[in-house]
């Protein structure tokens, strides 16, 4: 049944992927929601048609969007989570590291995850209790077992004002790791986890669609999930921390030093 549902996600994401890479070839316009918060076209026609394909799909669940907030009926056990640009910044830049980050909850835990870099042409997908894959490939998180020898992915709010802006952490782990990247897209560093090109990622001030899909992803592919101030990953908390799961204690210590 689900494994129905993976595949019609599959290709939802792969369309939508695809729109934004027409988008990206063309000329689009940038608006900003904050001082350095922004929204393009491409956020729009993606989100739109992945809301108009679910809505059609499964017109009884629940649907929460970055740009369209929540939709449908409140009262279903079905939820979907979507980023539908995920790296907006990169984006508008032409960079071409950013994602299409899909999820399914069932009573508000992730069954379904699907991360697709359509630039790449790399689809991330977990189902839950079933794997995850890599271009139907199956995946892993990798065996780096210390600090010294891993290599870290992190971002950074929109707004550095904030108390936790992450540059003391970033200051602290970047010298004792192989280093720490900002790649700019969080759906995507946490499938970078899964796949085993990062031993391990961190990121506060995240909301659900950043993190939904990924962190499917990685439990699937045997990685650990955690809070960073709080013991357990919670998906509306806004922080995540997530790794192969043999560094995970040593990188906690060093973000609460
Ligand atoms: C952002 C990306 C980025 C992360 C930001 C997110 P958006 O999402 O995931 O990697 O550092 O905190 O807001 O705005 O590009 O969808
Ligand atoms: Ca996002
Ligand atoms: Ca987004």
């Amino acid at each position: 049944m689900n494994q129905l549902i993976l595949e019609q996600v599959k290709d939802l994401a792969f369309t939508a992927g695809k729109i934004l890479r027409e988008h990206l070839h063309d000329d689009f316009s940038i608006e900003y929601k904050g001082e350095i918060d922004l929204i393009t076209d491409a956020d729009r026609a993606s989100e739109d048609f992945l809301i108009r394909a679910i809505t059609t799909l499964y017109p009884q669940h629940a649907i929460l969007t970055e740009e369209g907030g929540k939709l449908g009926d409140p009262g279903s056990e079905f939820l979907w989570v979507i980023d539908p640009l995920d790296g907006t910044t990169n984006f508008a830049h032409r960079l071409p590291y950013f994602s299409v980050s899909i999820a399914l909850l069932k009573n508000t835990e992730p069954v379904i995850g699907v991360v697709y870099n359509p630039i790449a042409d790399e689809m991330f997908a977990a189902e839950y209790g079933c794997g995850a894959w890599l271009n139907d490939h199956p995946i892993r998180v990798s065996k780096t077992a210390n600090l010294k020898t891993s290599l870290l992915c992190t971002g950074f709010p929109y707004d550095m004002q904030l108390k936790q802006n992450n540059i003391a952490n970033y200051a602290r782990l970047v010298v004792q790791t192989q280093g720490v990247l900002r790649l700019g897209s969080a759906a995507l560093d946490l499938c970078y986890v899964a796949c085993g090109r990062f031993d391990g990622f961190w990121e506060f001030h995240l909301k659900p669609w950043d993190m939904a899909a990924g962190a499917l992803v990685v439990a699937e592919a045997g990685g650990t999930l955690s809070g960073i101030t709080k013991p357990q990953f919670d998906l509306h908390a806004g922080e995540i921390a997530a790794s192969n799961g043999l560094i995970h204690q040593a990188l906690l210590n060093e973000l609460n030093a």
